[in-house]
């Protein structure tokens, strides 16, 4: 399916109007698939309209919990499955509806889709959250599993009934197992998504933005690196159906060295005060984190294009004459 593969196939993208779904959309009509993007629009998550400004592709409004899903998986050749709850706080303050939204719900699309679509390639976006505070680095897949919120749970348990259905009746499903993304399309009205958004609204904002802790390392992936990465992932499904890969990204960078590179992509300017890790947080902080990745690197060629300084640089100046879009939500 590399490069021209693409053309005319039936795509459907879960959670296509959020943040990475919506990369994904762009890339994939870009290459002439035919994609749908389902989405619920949640106003606590990525989603955002102007994200598939331009796109080319249909938008369905609906809700996995509870839309007629049956006419709209029929036909598809891929899923790429982006549709979940990413709060950390929101899963510990409402796990029921945590729960409904990354495993509940995934399991109705499961099984819709053995009804609609039997044959369908499937490519699951998972999280290294759950993996917990590592216990050692770089986190690799063998890795225990120790979530630590419910928000882990819950997405743990969405993975594993994707998983089965490769396990149990072939289907060829990868899931790949994300660290921190950012870039273009990420949610930067506030720190809901990830402390990146608000960091990259202070600074646009000519604002001060707070580092929590700050010795904590963080590996980001650029957001065309993950869009490459599901499409390699799909590409190869077959031969690697029913596993699961790491995807990590740039060279490890502790938050303040983060923040001070953030700066220096602004062309030096902003500021930043660093603050005690807030009491609520702590708790279910992960600590350091960062991806081995290898196995995916050599089991697809896929390799991170986008160094961090590079990808810092680019999605500032994306946001620039966007802002309104990003932040009136
Ligand atoms: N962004 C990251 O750094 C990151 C890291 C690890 C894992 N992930 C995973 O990648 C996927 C995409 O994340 P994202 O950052 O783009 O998040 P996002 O919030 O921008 O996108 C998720 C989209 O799913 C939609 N959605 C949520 N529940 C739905 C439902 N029940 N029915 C239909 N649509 C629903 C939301 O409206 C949103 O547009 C998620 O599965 C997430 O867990 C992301």
């Amino acid at each position: 399916m590399s490069g021209s593969g693409w053309k005319g196939r039936r795509v459907l993208v879960t959670g296509g109007a959020g943040f990475l779904g919506s990369n994904l959309c762009h890339a994939l009509a870009a290459r002439g698939a035919r994609v749908t993007a389902l989405d619920a629009m949640m106003p606590e998550g990525g989603a955002n309209r102007a994200n598939l400004e331009g796109a080319g592709v249909m938008l369905v409004r609906g809700d996995l919990r509870d839309t007629e899903l049956l006419s709209l998986c029929q036909g598809t050749e891929v899923l790429f499955n982006m549709a979940a709850q990413t709060s950390h706080m929101g899963g510990q303050r409402d796990p029921v509806a945590d729960l409904g939204i990354n495993a509940v719900a995934q399991v109705r699309l499961v099984q819709v889709m053995r009804e609609a679509a039997p044959q369908a390639v499937v490519v699951h976006a998972s999280t290294r959250q759950f993996y917990g505070r590592p216990i050692k680095l770089p986190v690799d897949e063998l890795h225990p599993v120790n979530p630590p919120d419910a928000n882990g749970v819950s997405k743990w348990a969405g993975e594993q009934y994707w998983l089965l259905e490769s396990r149990v009746l072939g289907r060829p499903v990868v899931s790949l197992r994300l660290t921190n993304c950012y870039g273009p399309r990420l949610r930067i009205a506030d720190a809901r998504q990830t402390f990146l958004g608000i960091w990259v609204r202070r600074l646009l904002e000519n604002e001060p933005f707070e580092v929590w802790g700050g010795a904590q390392l963080r590996d980001l992936t650029y957001a065309d690196d993950v869009t490459d990465a599901f499409l390699a992932a799909a590409e190869h499904a077959a031969a690697l159906k029913g596993q699961v890969f790491n995807i990590g990204g740039s060279t490890p960078v502790s938050l303040l060295e983060l923040a001070e590179r953030i700066i220096a992509a602004n062309d030096g300017k902003g500021s930043f005060v660093t603050k005690e890790f807030p009491a609520d947080r702590a708790p279910i902080d992960i600590g350091s984190y960062h991806a081995d990745d290898r196995a995916f690197r050599a089991a697809t060629g896929w390799t991170p294009r986008i160094g961090l300084d590079e990808g810092l640089r680019l999605t500032l100046d994306w946001y620039r004459p966007r802002l309104a879009d990003y932040l009136n939500l």
